[in-house]
């Protein structure tokens, strides 16, 4: 009988080979090798829980684990031979396992299949990214933590459509940024109890017909439970698109924050500097110190939000069980955990290097008249209708705007010809500091407030 390939593990019914192309096209091996090393868990539980229901022999097993052992070793120092020809990252591990411990090598894949085992070997990966990406996003709310920790009294002007609004202080500013980071872990946490599930057992997409124990392979695997239907467990990937819908959160906020990075450190701005080690020249301007850091994680955020759209994308045309098309949902996940750990990595360092400018700050926050509201707020303590007070406080803005001068630079006279409520003690609200003391409730910018947040931040972080 011809057989056509002998490297081929499916071959036996094709009357000719698969085209050249069509290999090259169809094959997954370059990018999925590196899922190699979770394969390998997961073969290794399959077949202890396949011996240890007397599907194959203890024997066998003990075969199968040797293999599996060198294999690693060969993986890890790079001396694996991955063959193209065998398609993906499973049928080259079985083959080799094959060739290293002969029959046993063939019994490994019984009561299982590629459906199966893949959507495994994802869950695994995704499962221990999720881990380093939750152990960065709270080395970054450290940096930002201790950054906050020094300018809970560096005051700057808070905005609103890019107008100086009312002033805050740069913790309150840094501790924003914090609140995010939370809500990320928590979303990765969240994520990861829906990715921790076994697929395992499902076989091709009905279950098999083996006594198998499914719960065994998850408890080896360190799985929470086991997915309660076969044909779901070959064909969902809800759990890479929820990891995928994280992580493009994490990178909008670090957009915005690079963003707002980039703006501070125009000298139009120049509240911050970034250290040198993050920044580039300009090969044609000399005096140009570029944050290229802060733009590309602006940029890359783009690709991951391309991501969690073609994974979406990628979905909602499959009917069950698994489809070949699955296949596509490894690069866009491989480049999200990439990206996002990279960006992660650099970010908390960043933010470690960066250089406050309490001066210019203080400067921008005088200018724009950001303490007008606490001066319609001084009016209504005094009895008057805020809107009144509202009307009266644009009157006497526009009359220091006419004189180019701030509010607190107005004589007390000048201040009453707005409203005859005004005293002597307007002074003290019309500041800075008293803009900022007066909001002193739970999520305000009263330094003692910032402080008293910064302080349960920690208490959060070290839990
Ligand atoms: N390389 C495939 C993937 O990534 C593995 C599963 C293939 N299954 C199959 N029946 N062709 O999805």
């Amino acid at each position: 009988m011809a057989t056509m390939q002998d490297n081929q593990t499916w071959s036996g019914r094709f009357n000719e080979p698969v085209a050249e192309l069509v290999k090259r096209y169809t094959a997954s091996v370059d990018f999925d090798n590196r899922l190699a090393l979770f394969d390998i868990q997961g073969s290794l539980a399959h077949a202890q829980m396949l011996a240890s229901c007397g599907i194959i022999s203890a024997q066998d097993l003990k075969d199968i684990q040797r293999g599996l052992a060198q294999i690693e070793n060969e993986i890890i120092a790079g001396d694996f031979v991955w063959q193209l020809d065998l398609e993906d990252v499973h049928l080259n591990i079985e083959k080799r396992l094959t060739t290293l411990v002969g029959d046993a090598g063939k019994r490994l894949h019984t009561g299982r299949s590629r459906n199966d085992q893949v959507a495994t070997d994802i869950r695994l990966y995704l499962r221990s990214s999720i881990d380093d990406i939750v152990g960065l996003l709270k080395a970054l709310q450290t940096s930002l933590l201790d950054l906050a920790h020094h300018h809970t009294h560096t005051i700057m002007p808070g905005f609103t459509h890019l107008q100086v609004a009312q002033p805050v202080s740069f913790a309150h500013h840094m501790m924003a940024y914090f609140e995010m980071c939370q809500r990320d872990v928590e979303r990765f946490g969240d994520a990861r109890k829906r990715v921790n599930r076994l697929p395992l057992g499902a076989a091709a997409l009905a279950g098999t017909s083996y006594p198998i124990k499914r719960e065994m392979v998850a408890e080896l695997l360190g799985f929470e439970s086991v997915c309660q239907n076969s044909l779901d467990a070959v064909s969902d990937r809800d759990f890479a698109i929820e990891f995928t819908a994280a992580a493009a959160l994490v990178m909008t906020h670090l957009s915005r924050l690079s963003e707002e990075l980039i703006l501070w450190m125009s000298p139009r701005f120049g509240f911050i500097d970034i250290a040198d080690r993050f920044c580039t020249g300009s090969s044609i301007m000399p005096q140009k110190k570029n944050p290229d850091v802060p733009e590309l994680v602006r940029g890359k955020t783009g690709r991951v939000n391309g991501h969690l759209v073609a994974l979406l994308t990628l979905m909602k045309g499959q009917p069950l069980a698994y489809n070949k098309d699955n296949q596509e949902d490894k690069e866009p996940l491989f480049d999200t955990v990439d990206t996002l750990t990279q960006t992660l990595r650099i970010y908390a360092d960043m933010m470690r290097g960066i250089t406050v400018k309490p001066e210019a700050m203080r400067r921008a926050a005088l200018q724009g008249y950001a303490t007008a509201t606490d001066l319609a707020d001084y009016l209504v303590k005094k009895g008057l209708p805020f809107r009144d007070a509202h009307e009266a406080v644009a009157l006497a803005v526009r009359h220091a705007e006419q004189k180019g001068c701030d509010l607190a630079d107005l004589k007390l006279d000048e201040l009453q010809l707005f409203s005859s409520l005004i005293a002597d003690d307007v002074y003290a609200v019309l500041t800075l500091e008293g803009s900022l003391a007066a909001r002193n409730h739970t999520g305000g910018t009263a330094p003692q407030q910032v402080e008293a947040a910064i302080a349960r931040a920690r208490k959060l972080l070290s839990a």
